[in-house]
């Protein structure tokens, strides 16, 4: 296999093969989804809620994101590793933006970089862009922008469906080569997929997108609590707590180790 490029995602979207993303946070995620044929880990900055355990992903900082991304990397032979821009990286001017995007790729050895943000963000991608770092942008429900947005479905009115058309064709002309659609009416969602020409990768907006993604704790079922769109296709939560009870068991119990688990000789 081969590794995926901003290239091969223009020519997935025009021959209408779907792309897969799911977020990663360390070596483990990076290498076991790249070994699954993922197309893009996404070190997410949901890094702040599965992993960090804050309320939202506001508190995460670039040296959080550049040490994780580093981790996913090392450990992605194909995929595309996508490093997500936290809070205020990309709004501080277009200066800052640039060097913060930079150290995901010199730093953390990242293949582009995510950034939430519409029409309002045109100027810092194309900076970034033109700098040599794919940019894939993120509009929507923006989780950096909860104190202003809350979690609801965007484009339902008239007046945010057009925002939202408008901020998909201005990432485009501004040299995105993907748009993350979060929480987008379904309808709309489909709407705005047809109408450009870079993928559009969905999360929580219907079927009808270029692609999905979703984050890796919530479809692998690590946490009860997950959003109403979510597919669970494993459970591990039953699985991690069943082992985890069993050892605490043998162990109390003297079941573990056995004379025969605990062969020195042995090596690695
Ligand atoms: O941080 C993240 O995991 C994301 C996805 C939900 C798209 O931005």
């Amino acid at each position: 296999m081969k590794k995926n490029t901003v290239r091969r995602f223009a020519e997935m979207k025009r021959s209408g093969e779907r792309i897969s993303m799911l977020t990663g946070y360390d070596y483990m995620w990076g290498s076991l989804l790249d070994e699954a044929g993922i197309d893009i880990i996404l070190v997410g900055d949901s890094l702040g809620n599965v992993v960090l355990g804050f309320d939202t992903t506001c508190p995460v900082t670039m040296d959080d994101m550049i040490r994780h991304t580093a981790a996913v990397s090392r450990g992605v032979k194909n995929g595309f590793v996508l490093g997500d821009m936290p809070f205020l990286s990309a709004n501080l001017g277009v200066y800052e933006a640039v060097k913060n995007a930079g150290r995901f790729v010199a730093e953390g050895g990242a293949n582009g970089v995510k950034l939430e943000g519409g029409a309002g963000a045109a100027p810092v991608i194309g900076a970034i862009v033109e700098a040599g770092i794919p940019v894939c942008a993120h509009i929507g429900l923006r989780p950096q922008s909860v104190n202003i947005q809350g979690y609801v479905t965007q484009g339902v009115s008239e007046e945010s469906a057009e925002q939202l058309r408008k901020d998909a064709l201005a990432v485009e002309k501004a040299g995105a080569f993907a748009v993350v659609l979060e929480k987008v009416e379904p309808g709309l969602a489909g709407e705005i997929t047809r109408m450009l020409s870079i993928p559009t990768i969905g999360i929580g907006s219907g079927p009808s997108c270029d692609g999905q993604v979703l984050v890796v704790h919530d479809m692998l079922g690590v946490y009860e609590k997950v959003p109403p769109f979510v597919k669970k296709y494993a459970d591990l939560r039953k699985i991690i707590l069943g082992a985890a009870e069993e050892y605490n068991r043998e162990v109390k119990q003297g079941v573990f180790p056995e004379e025969k688990d605990a062969d020195n000789k042995q090596t690695l």
